[in-house]
């Protein structure tokens, strides 16, 4: 079935979309059917469990320092090592954790003390490093987002490697952590909405992510004593060495991508899965450098996008990092709760405690109601269930990779469209982007 006819057929499961599109089965059905499996190297539901980190940065050691105090309230882990390119960051978080030092993530998977990895090197590294880490047979905990914008075969190459092995992958969104939307996807299956239409969804902050707030630990640092520059460059052009583009990674195009990639994998991915969309038919989107406008910045700081999916559905997301008001409710990490709109109503959060349904305005619409809420996001929650899937042999994280490959590819789209001022079709046969 092609994507014309399937704009026309009403909205359809995520199995029946994929069950309707060729080629799209032999990669994507695999994706999306990521249920149990058990196998010989999983941890037992008593054995401690080594944890290896990848980039010793600021987001490494904030989570070391959850897991070293996981760990002391009694979970069977452990921090057996630690790997950064960086010598004086690599030196000062292993003798912090008592861990083994590695200068090369390939020696820290071929370790077998350890058997799951965080990945906290910057964006253009996370892919690689994780498809590297599932091959060695580790756990994955990836830090969002899951590739760079260019990556886009690196994601559906990462993702096929997480569908055919049977290691977990959790990715670090950890607003997925929080029951809320759980508790709404059920409500949206349950048909309470009815045929789900419209999701809007943002992120609104306040920073500027580049010169001011990533500090230059040492203006004077040389690739070769003090680090490896190859090793920081991986697949992205082949630059000179410059201590702004080492430290602060995030203004440049080649490292990150602005909130597309760095913010709304956190407002996008929850929203894509209480949707039940697959794959978006189009995407576009508009932004560019609103704010922070300074001689190395080359990443937007403001950006908006529209999806376009075949099951008649448009998931809208925008933001800036240049204000950080958000109209409605925020929840967790700060964005903007989403409002999930059906043929027959809403859903949108009140007052971070419950989840309100708002019928349409018609006559013989249905009643209004309310849910309590039974939680919230908590970086804690979201290594545990990583560590419990990995007892159990579990693939069903609370944010998968085949859910970040569908969120992955809208962000992958999107950033096309802000780089050709075009709209981008998909093809659903092939997995491909029409550029
Ligand atoms: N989920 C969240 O809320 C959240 C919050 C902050 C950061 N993050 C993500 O975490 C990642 C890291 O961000 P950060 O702020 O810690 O950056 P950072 O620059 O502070 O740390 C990155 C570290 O990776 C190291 N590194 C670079 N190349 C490497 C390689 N080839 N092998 C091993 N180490 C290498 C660097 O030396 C550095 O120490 C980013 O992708 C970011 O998007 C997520």
């Amino acid at each position: 079935m092609g994507i014309r006819k399937m704009i026309s057929s009403p909205h359809c499961s995520r199995r029946e979309f994929l069950s309707q599109t060729g080629a799209a089965i032999t990669l994507g059905s695999a994706l999306y059917l990521t249920g149990k499996s058990f196998a010989a190297g999983s941890q037992g539901p008593n054995e401690r469990i080594g944890i290896g980190l990848i980039g010793a940065g600021g987001r490494g050691n904030s989570h070391l320092d959850m897991l070293q105090w996981m760990k002391e309230q009694g979970d069977n882990i452990e921090i057996a090592a630690v790997c950064d390119i960086y010598k004086p960051r690599l030196e000062r978080t292993a003798q912090k954790y008592g861990a083994k030092a590695y200068s090369s993530h390939h020696e820290l998977l071929a370790d077998k003390n350890v058997d799951m990895v965080c990945i906290a090197t910057p964006d253009h590294l996370h892919g690689v490093q994780a498809i590297d880490a599932i091959r060695a047979g580790k756990d994955v905990y990836c830090e969002k987002p899951v590739t760079h914008w260019r990556q886009f075969d690196t994601t559906k190459e990462l993702a096929r490697v997480v569908a055919a092995g049977d290691r977990a992958f959790q990715l670090g969104t950890q607003a997925m952590s929080d029951p809320v939307w759980r508790q709404m996807k059920k409500l949206v299956q349950d048909g309470l909405i009815g045929q789900p239409l419209y999701a809007e969804t943002g992120f609104f902050r306040i920073g500027d992510w580049g010169e001011k707030d990533m500090p230059v630990d040492d203006p004077n640092a040389r690739p070769g004593p003090d680090l490896n520059w190859e090793a920081f460059l991986g697949d992205s052009p082949v630059r000179d060495f410059s201590v702004d583009r080492f430290f602060r990674w995030r203004l440049f195009m080649d490292y990150a991508g602005g909130p597309v990639t760095d913010l709304y994998p956190h407002c996008l991915t929850q929203v894509v899965d209480i949707m039940g969309v697959g794959f978006p038919q189009a995407v576009t989107a508009l932004g560019g450098i609103q704010r922070y406008d300074s001689p190395l910045r080359e990443v937007p700081d403001t950006f908006s996008l529209v999806a376009q999916y075949s099951e008649k559905a448009v998931i809208t997301v925008m933001g800036t990092q240049g204000n950080d008001y958000n109209s409605g409710d925020t929840r967790g990490s700060g964005q903007r709760c989403p409002v999930i709109r059906g043929w027959d109503g809403s859903l949108v959060i009140r007052s971070n405690k419950e989840i309100e349904f708002i019928p349409i305005r018609i006559k013989g619409a249905k009643t209004p109601q309310r849910f309590a809420i039974e939680g919230i996001e908590d970086n804690v929650t979201h290594w545990r269930n990583l560590i419990q899937c990995s007892r159990s042999r579990s693939k069903q994280t609370f944010s998968p990779m085949e859910l970040a490959l569908r969120t992955q590819t809208v962000l992958h789209m999107a950033m096309q469209a802000f780089l050709t001022q075009k709209t981008i079709g998909f093809d659903v046969q092939t997995l491909n982007m029409k550029v």
